[in-house]
């Protein structure tokens, strides 16, 4: 790879996120409270010390479903998977500027085989946006189940993602309640780019996941049932936030 720098870029880059210019809303994890870490154990903060714009470098959330198996979005490490040392996991931090928690390496990133980009307007659209990254020690921490979104009416989203598209320095992880939403909530105007098959519909246009958010978890009765993966702004009426299905695993 190139210098620490153009590494920061590509990181950047591929968390996938550009943090636009466009007016805020009041609510965009946008619309949430701040969460204490410690009723999230399993869930993690993906980053790199490359990437010197956040505090731990991070850019995306992760959700332990092993000891050492951490499951993100395919964009969040589409570039890392061929430098998988640049990567830092870290758990158990309730405001990434705080020292405590756990870190932990990587070992090798599997992204998805069908990982794919399209685009909507001016963001990237990520098919079957998972990889896993295996960590380079098993952590002695209680993973989280997969589930699915299927019939529930409502879910809660987690991160230390922005509170709004204007927002470049929330360090705090965040939770919010979101109401699950049906295909044609998302179709009506994502259309193709939405796809069922491998996507979920998720948020009322004013509480949202937004950048640095993706790769964590919507979580249906104490289940994942699909990672934050993208959408138009963030918490913009009419438009919900799209989550990748984790029935398909890499
Ligand atoms: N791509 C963003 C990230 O890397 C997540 C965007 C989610 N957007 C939304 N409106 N729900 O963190």
């Amino acid at each position: 790879m190139a210098s620490p720098l153009r590494r920061a870029a590509a990181v950047a880059a591929l968390a996938g996120c550009a943090l636009a210019a466009s007016p805020a809303p009041a609510h965009a994890v946008a619309g949430g409270a701040p969460a204490d870490a410690a009723r999230y154990p399993w869930l993690a903060a993906v980053g790199s010390p490359v990437f010197f714009l956040r505090p731990a470098g991070q850019f995306c959330g992760g959700v332990l479903i092993a000891p050492d198996q951490l499951l993100t979005a395919g964009h969040c490490v589409s570039i890392a998977k061929y430098v998988p040392g640049a990567l830092t996991v870290t758990f158990g931090r309730s405001d990434l500027v705080e020292r405590g928690g756990e870190q932990v390496g990587v070992r090798s990133v599997k992204v998805h085989p069908q990982y794919r980009e399209t685009t909507f307007q001016d963001e990237t659209v990520p098919h079957h946006d998972l990889a896993i990254l295996t960590l380079d020690r098993k952590v002695a921490r209680p993973t989280v189940r997969l589930g699915s979104p299927a019939g529930a009416a409502a879910g809660t989203i987690a991160g230390w993602g922005t509170t709004s598209e204007n927002d470049l320095l929330n360090t705090k992880l965040r939770d919010a309640a979101v109401p699950i939403r049906d295909t044609a909530a998302c179709t009506a105007v994502y259309g193709d780019s939405y796809d069922p098959a491998d996507m979920a519909c998720a948020g009322d246009g004013r509480t949202d996941s937004c950048t640095f958010d993706s790769g964590g978890p919507l979580l249906v009765n104490g289940r994942v049932a699909a990672l934050v993966s993208w959408g138009l702004g963030c918490g913009r009426p009419g438009y919900p936030g799209v989550y990748t299905s984790v029935a398909d695993l890499p």
